[in-house]
């Protein structure tokens, strides 16, 4: 249970809050690279409650602007990628992605007021499958160097996903592994998989230890014959997770267990009502089949915007199903499953009024540690998980994967 001058600070991360400013201070994802070929259109986004253009200048460069022209505010989305950055089409002013005037046809020829415009910029960087902007104050920190933010571009599948709701609701179903055991419980009848092991202990011993990248949550569970099922996974700052996740290739090839790679969620506010969910595939050995990720992942989204499940028509829950096949009645797909949940607790979760137990620890953790991240960025000190040099991140312990354990005979 949170105060509500807690909620509200985990929760409110427009430009000015202390929530923001948290969020801000990391690199974070603005959209996928599929949104953005070389050549394509420039695309309005929504990020942190700022509305934004993102385009690739003729150079292939990502840059992201203030969506509104600094002249009289005709939305740049509309605009044309020339001349070395982006054109209004209502009287021709042009800016470069770091946000320089370049040209002001109407003025004066010998006129330098494009030298006195300055237009909101933000940093952008590509990394396989995504592109990370940097909207806080000074100098952008280094991308910590996670593997799969160097990896070749077809080990790493990546979606966005509209999740009607705020970024933390979703963020902390990242870090609440007994959910597991309940909410996307799918009858693969007689076979024994991972899926089976999360359903036979509904109570899950849970250990969460604090690291410098955020938290480790390492989640145990008996699963007979003297051995646990033990799953290791990750709250990564300030609004990323990674996780033991659905197969990289086909199963049988590379069962979820072999450890070759997983999967993370990382929920960006779109504003404090809605957050973009990225949901990020990695394999270590090899490419994901691409495939195989649409048909576990993106089934049932039907666009960036809509999905076939959807509040107005009830996600479509089938009582006959949750007799038959599913415990929710929603299908196999775990993204419909998640964004039901977090969709259905309100646009902003009341958190003064609930009642946690003791399978939240680690959403407790990972609150304490983001309220206590936002009181350093208010006194003045830096948030953590921020370095200006990426061999300071200390990422050498990072895992997440899961093993079987034999658990000793009691002396
Ligand atoms: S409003 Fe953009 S150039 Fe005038
Ligand atoms: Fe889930």
């Amino acid at each position: 249970m949170l105060t509500q001058h807690q909620n509200d600070l985990l929760t409110r991360t427009g430009p000015g809050t202390p929530g923001g400013r948290l969020l801000r201070a990391y690199w974070q994802p603005v959209a996928v690279d599929r949104d953005l070929p070389p050549g394509g259109p420039p695309l309005h986004v929504r990020i942190l409650g700022e509305d934004l253009v993102l385009f690739r200048d003729e150079e292939g460069r990502p840059g992201l602007l203030g969506l509104h022209c600094p002249h009289r505010k005709a939305d740049l989305s509309y605009g044309r990628v020339e001349g070395g950055g982006i054109r209004c089409v209502y009287h021709g002013w042009s800016f470069d992605i770091r946000g320089r005037c370049l040209e002001q046809p109407g003025e004066p020829r010998n006129s330098n007021y494009k030298d006195r415009i300055r237009h909101t910029a933000y940093p952008c960087i590509d990394v396989p499958g995504l592109i990370l902007t940097y909207m806080g104050e000074g100098e952008p920190p280094a991308l910590p160097p996670f593997p799969f933010f160097s990896a070749p571009r077809s080990h790493v599948w990546t979606r966005r996903m509209i999740n009607e709701c705020n970024y933390l609701q979703g963020s902390e179903g990242n870090v609440d592994p007994q959910h597991l055991s309940f909410l996307h419980r799918v009858d693969m009848g007689a076979q024994v998989t991972y899926g089976s092991y999360l359903a036979n202990d509904e109570a899950p011993a849970i250990d969460v230890e604090q690291t410098g990248w955020g938290l480790r949550v390492e989640t145990s569970r008996d699963i007979g014959e003297g051995k646990r099922y033990v799953r290791t996974t990750n709250f990564i700052m300030p609004n990323n997770g990674s996780f033991v996740g659905v197969p990289l290739v086909d199963p049988r090839i590379s069962p979820p267990d072999s450890n070759d790679g997983y999967s993370l969620n990382w929920h960006v506010p779109v504003d404090d009502y809605n957050h973009m969910k990225y949901a990020i595939v990695y394999r270590i050995s090899g490419p994901v089949d691409p495939v195989l990720q649409e048909r576990y992942i993106a089934d049932g989204l039907q666009s960036d915007l809509t999905w076939k499940r959807n509040r107005q028509n009830r996600y479509l829950q089938d009582r006959t199903e949750m007799s038959s096949s599913t415990y929710l009645g929603m299908g196999a797909n775990f993204q419909d499953h998640d964004r039901w949940v977090t969709e259905s607790m309100g646009p902003i979760v009341d958190r003064t009024t609930e009642n946690l137990g003791a399978t939240d620890r680690a959403v407790i953790a990972m609150r304490r540690q983001m309220l206590a991240a936002i009181e350093s960025m208010e006194n003045g000190k830096p948030p953590p998980f921020v370095h200006a040099k990426a061999e300071d991140y200390g990422l050498d312990a990072f895992f997440t994967g899961s093993r079987i354990d034999e658990v000793k005979a009691a002396e």
